[in-house]
């Protein structure tokens, strides 16, 4: 057919045209829409970042609040469905729950389902960065086997993810400052990155007029691999690894360098970034302000940093331009704020959130849209002729 390519994980193939998120690999930098991920991260908030991605431009103080309020008013879950999250084994991983959950919102908001229509858009919009919230922290009580919270429309986003989430029923709860500012930060930094794997399957379920929940199930799919957002957890259990090794750092990054067992440095390395990514940046800092802040000294903090520093000065590392990526410290906050590593990486997909909707509905408005449908190069048999079974 005069197909001559063959473009493994697509390291060379643009997919479609974007202009929600810039990243320049070499040089470390992150935009979205334009503002630098530094700015975002010290001066915005979650919900006007998920508005910015998704709308194109930063809300005026009117427009935010309507937004602000308008999610807010969605954060409940119908109650049928809150029997539905109680279906699932407890221990079974919340990765898989949050998929299925997002997939079966669509069952319970069939008003919501049209791609072609603005409004109903708007309204999934809404709807799925609401119920998210809702179901991550369910996601984490139902695992706790205790009992689920109703969301408090008087409270922000993070503050009452982090209430129904924490909180015991029946008591005052109050966030540490410390903790909403830093969630908020994280969300922030991984609620876009442009044509990654799970934002790429978003687009191309979609491409076949697939609804959003439908897209954006399959993205958390995706998003659950340990080369993807499953590295965050995969940290934990690597670190956790070495410090029951009696801190055997070296004898570890012998390993990792020999390739043995195919063991990687998880949370380094980058497709993109050939230098150090701009989230881990900081990421780290914060990493140090908030363990500082909440009194808990993590030795495994300790271990991170001390492989950080030898593989930038490791001829393996450095020649492959491997850094520190989003994921190497996100977990040692997480695990700091009370979460166990089995939600780490569902608190990536509720950050990523906004970037899968914007990205989703970027590519049902672009006129150059097709189904998603890549070649390939034919390998197997020729023409050959059927035997029956008996003869064979
Ligand atoms: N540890 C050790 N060696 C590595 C690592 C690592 N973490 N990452 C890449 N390499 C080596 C790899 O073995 C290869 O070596 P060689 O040239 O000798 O064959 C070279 O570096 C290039 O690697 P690659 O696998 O061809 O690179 P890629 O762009 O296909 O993969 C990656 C990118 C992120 C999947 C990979 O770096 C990796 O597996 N990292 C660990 C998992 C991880 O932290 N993932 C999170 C990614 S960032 C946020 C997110 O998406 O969630």
């Amino acid at each position: 057919t005069g197909l001559v390519t063959v473009d493994p994980g697509f390291t060379n193939t643009a997919s479609c045209e974007s202009s929600i998120t810039y990243i320049d690999g070499d040089a470390g930098i992150l935009r979205y829409r334009g503002y630098p991920i530094e700015q975002l991260a010290e001066q915005s908030s979650f919900l006007e970042v998920a508005y910015l991605l998704i709308h194109g431009a930063l809300p005026d103080a009117a427009a935010l609040d309507a937004f602000v309020e308008r999610v807010n008013r969605h954060t409940f879950v119908h109650e049928d469905f809150r029997t539905f999250m109680g279906t699932f084994p407890r221990d079974g991983h919340p990765m898989a729950v949050l998929a299925s959950a997002i997939n079966a919102l669509s069952t319970f908001y069939p008003e919501s389902l049209d791609p072609r229509d603005p409004e109903t858009v708007e309204l999934a919009t809404v709807l799925l960065l609401a119920k998210t919230r809702t179901i991550t922290s369910y996601l984490h009580r139902r695992r706790a086997g205790e009992p689920l919270l109703y969301p408090d429309y008087s409270r922000g986003y993070v503050d009452d993810f982090l209430r129904m989430t924490f909180a015991t029923p029946y008591q005052q709860y109050e966030a540490d400052p410390v903790v909403v500012d830093a969630l908020d930060k994280l969300l922030i930094l991984h609620a876009d990155h442009e044509q990654n794997c799970s934002t790429s399957t978003v687009r191309v379920v979609g491409s076949s007029n697939a609804n959003l929940y439908a897209s954006v199930a399959a993205g958390v799919n995706a998003l659950s691999g340990p080369s993807h957002g499953g590295a965050n957890e995969a940290v934990l259990a690597m670190l956790t690894e070495i410090q029951g090794s009696d801190f055997d750092v070296d004898t570890f990054m012998t390993k990792v360098k020999n390739k043995e067992d195919g063991v990687r440095l998880m949370g380094f390395g980058h497709r993109v970034y050939k230098s150090y990514d701009p989230r881990a940046a900081i990421v780290k800092k914060s990493a140090d302000a908030v363990l500082s802040s909440l009194g808990k000294n993590d030795e495994l903090l300790d271990i991170a940093l001390r492989l950080e520093e030898i593989a930038l000065n490791d001829d393996y590392f450095v020649e492959r331009k491997l850094y520190p990526n989003v994921d190497f410290y996100t977990g040692l906050i997480y695990k700091a704020m009370g979460f166990s590593p089995a939600m780490f990486t569902p608190l990536f997909a509720l950050g990523r959130m906004p970037g899968w909707i914007a990205q989703w509905r970027e590519m049902v408005n672009d006129p150059q849209t097709k189904i998603g449908r890549p070649r390939q190069i034919y390998t197997g048999e020729t023409e050959r002729d059927y035997v029956p079974v008996a003869s064979r």
